[in-house]
């Protein structure tokens, strides 16, 4: 469909949303779909839990953040559960701003964001639909007519509770429009939309002596008060401030603290009475949800400060870590790469890995556990399977530190480390230890970096990069091997026959020539020697896996290469160390021959076609890795 059809259909759907009645045909609405009246904490929530959830290694995780916020499913289900639910439920959590605190650059405002946008289109729906007092600059909620009353009755006969009295402004227009004739003022349904302030307000702090009340609570328009003869005429007031206009739905307090004090009572009364005060007229009511957002730092200078104590008391911190996990932290990066302007650019394999491992690392903590190193713990927070540990270890690491993840290196820092990277180089083409090189030039230039870190850091840089080593030699044997899993299955099968003849005492039979031959002790002993299994232990590791196989065997499992990892890893050392030579010899010369420079190209072909690199990239990669072997 080109841009004009699209155009069209969607002006369509705009229109086709519309509605506009009298307050009786209002009623019908609500009595057939009750939620139309529910409140702006409950609308919230059941957007949220629209989108559905699902749980992931006894985790939920909602999907209305998925693909935009990564690896917070513990903090949001927190935000979601501590707070949405329970306000929702018009539970005293509601009367509470609600106050997201996290380090710089942790999803915060992309959190805040999402809801925004998230009710802008829920408004739209049949279940998210939102109807107000027509031509009220605050979309009043219309059940606010019912006088206070008839409440009891109203309560009685729908089953709703109103909260919340007719503002100043609509009790006037009710008399002077309407007669005083409730049935007939006229409601609409109105769609969020913080461009078109409906429903979705932002507050950003300004300078504390320039800023105005009237931004958050609208002021007098002295154009009308000629006309309607006086200042406390509400038509002489403009109902214009964030507070006003976020009615209904969601309003965003960017860097609360920072506020002044005075801007803070009106958000305390707000919150707490559900009211505010504008001008000279009766308090407002207003149904909103208050979200702010400040750092660790400014929200213990808050509550340190005493004045602050009745404020305090109001909010309600949902902590908001860095992510941990280093798989979800490459997906932050890619996500905020292809919004940006280096979207056309190359970027090597395990070049945002690399950086993910340095991130995570730097805000891990190191753990008092027996036999676990910051690596390990880095891999089983990621859902890794680290021999000797498992999922109760991982819950246990997790309570060991109250505030990890609260500090480090965020991802916008790595963004722009990145992004300076790809400006170094002449061509659009970056790989794992060009990032590394700029993270740790970086270094050196970020202020707010303490020595002791910083030597910590470095020590980090040095780890992903003894990491990327490791991925990067593993990434050319495979594609100097023609099938690197076929390779690494039979040699493991041979293995383990061996094995089995050496424990039981038995011969070992040749598949071709039927005849009996004892055990290949030179071809188990060059694979145990890969990962020091010495003359001595041998037997006792040989046992060992047999041991495995048969408890994998009960347990109706496959036991193959995998299954075990020091197996693994000297399986892969075995394959590589059988390949070193090849590599190390097709790699480095200066002058390859002629059949050394054709497996190089089908090498070159093969990252590229099938492992995700460039020919500049790959290329790199196969000096690089020369020159690891060479060493
Ligand atoms: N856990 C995360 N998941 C997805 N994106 C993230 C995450 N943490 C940070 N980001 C990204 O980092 C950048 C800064 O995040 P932002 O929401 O502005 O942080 P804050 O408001 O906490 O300072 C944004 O581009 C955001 O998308
Ligand atoms: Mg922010």
């Amino acid at each position: 469909m080109d841009i004009l059809h699209k155009l069209r259909s969607y002006r369509e759907e705009e229109n086709s949303l519309k509605w506009e009645g009298t307050f009786a045909e209002y009623l019908d609405i609500v009595k057939a779909r009750k939620e139309v009246a529910q409140t702006a904490h409950s609308r919230v929530y059941h957007m949220i839990k629209s989108a559905g959830a699902s749980e992931k290694d006894g985790q939920k995780v909602h999907h209305f953040f998925g693909g935009e916020i990564f690896g917070l499913e513990e903090a949001i289900d927190r935000l979601v559960e501590e707070y949405f639910h329970p306000a929702a439920k018009r539970l005293d959590v509601r009367k509470r701003i609600l106050l997201l605190m996290g380090p710089v650059s942790g999803g915060k405002s992309t959190i805040v964001t999402l809801l925004k946008r998230g009710l802008e289109q829920y408004s739209k729906t049949d279940e998210g639909a939102v109807y107000a007092i027509k031509g009220c600059p605050m979309h009043e909620d219309p059940l606010h007519l019912i006088p206070p009353e008839l409440r009891d009755d109203f309560y009685e006969e729908y089953g709703i509770r109103i909260e919340g009295s007719l503002s100043p402004l609509n009790t006037m227009r009710l008399e002077k429009e309407y007669d005083g004739r409730i049935e007939n003022v006229m409601i609409e349904r109105i769609l969020f939309s913080e461009d078109r302030r409906v429903g979705i307000g932002t507050f950003t702090p300004s300078d504390p002596k320039s800023q105005d009340i009237a931004d958050l609570t609208g002021s007098i328009d002295f154009s009308t008060i000629a006309e309607f003869g006086s200042e406390s005429d509400p038509r002489a007031y403009r109902f214009d401030g964030e507070l006003n206009k976020a009615n209904r739905g969601i309003m965003e307090f960017q860097e609360m603290l920072k506020l002044d004090e005075k801007f803070l009572w009106h958000l305390l009364s707000l919150t707490q009475e559900g009211n505010f005060k504008a001008g000279r007229f009766a308090l407002i009511s207003a149904d909103e949800l208050i979200v702010a957002h400040t750092n660790e730092t400014e929200y213990r200078s808050f509550i340190a400060n005493k004045k602050n104590e009745a404020l305090h008391s109001r909010i309600i911190v949902i902590p908001i870590p860095y992510n941990l996990k280093v798989s979800q932290e490459e997906r932050i990066y890619e996500k905020m790469i292809s919004d940006s302007d280096m979207a056309h650019v190359h970027i090597a394999p395990h070049a945002l890995r690399v950086a993910a491992i340095f991130s995570v690392l730097t805000r891990l903590k190191v753990s008092k556990k027996q036999g676990i190193d910051i690596l390990k713990k880095m891999r089983l927070y990621d859902g890794e399977n680290v021999e000797g540990f498992n999922r109760v270890d991982v819950e246990e690491l997790k309570k060991e530190f109250q505030d990890e993840g609260m500090s480090g290196i965020d991802p916008r820092y790595v963004i722009n480390r990145i992004s300076s990277a790809i400006i170094r180089k002449e061509v659009p083409s970056i790989n794992a230890l060009d990032v590394l090189r700029s993270l740790k030039d970086g270094l050196d230039q970020h202020a707010s970096i303490s020595k002791e870190d910083r030597e910590n850091y470095m020590n980090y840089i040095g780890i992903a990069r003894r990491e990327y080593d490791e991925m990067a030699k593993k990434e050319v044997q495979k594609a100097f091997v023609y099938s690197y899993e076929e390779s690494a299955k039979t040699l493991m099968d041979n293995y383990l026959d061996n094995v089995e003849a050496f424990c039981n005492k038995n011969k070992i039979r040749d598949p071709l020539t039927g005849e009996e031959m004892n055990p290949d002790e030179k071809l188990m002993r060059s694979i145990e020697e890969q990962i020091g299994v010495s003359e001595n232990a041998k037997k006792s590791f040989r046992e060992e896996i047999l041991i495995r196989i048969s408890a994998y065997a009960r347990k109706g499992q496959r036991f193959d290469y995998r299954s075990h990892d020091r197996l693994r890893e000297a399986i892969q050392k075995k394959l590589f160390a059988d390949l070193k030579d090849v590599v190390k010899i097709t790699t480095s010369t200066a002058t390859p021959d002629e059949s050394q420079l054709k497996k190089i190209n089908e090498v070159v072909v093969r990252l590229i076609d099938e492992h995700g690199y460039n020919s500049t990239s790959a290329n790199e990669l196969l000096r690089y890795v020369g020159s690891l072997l060479n060493r």
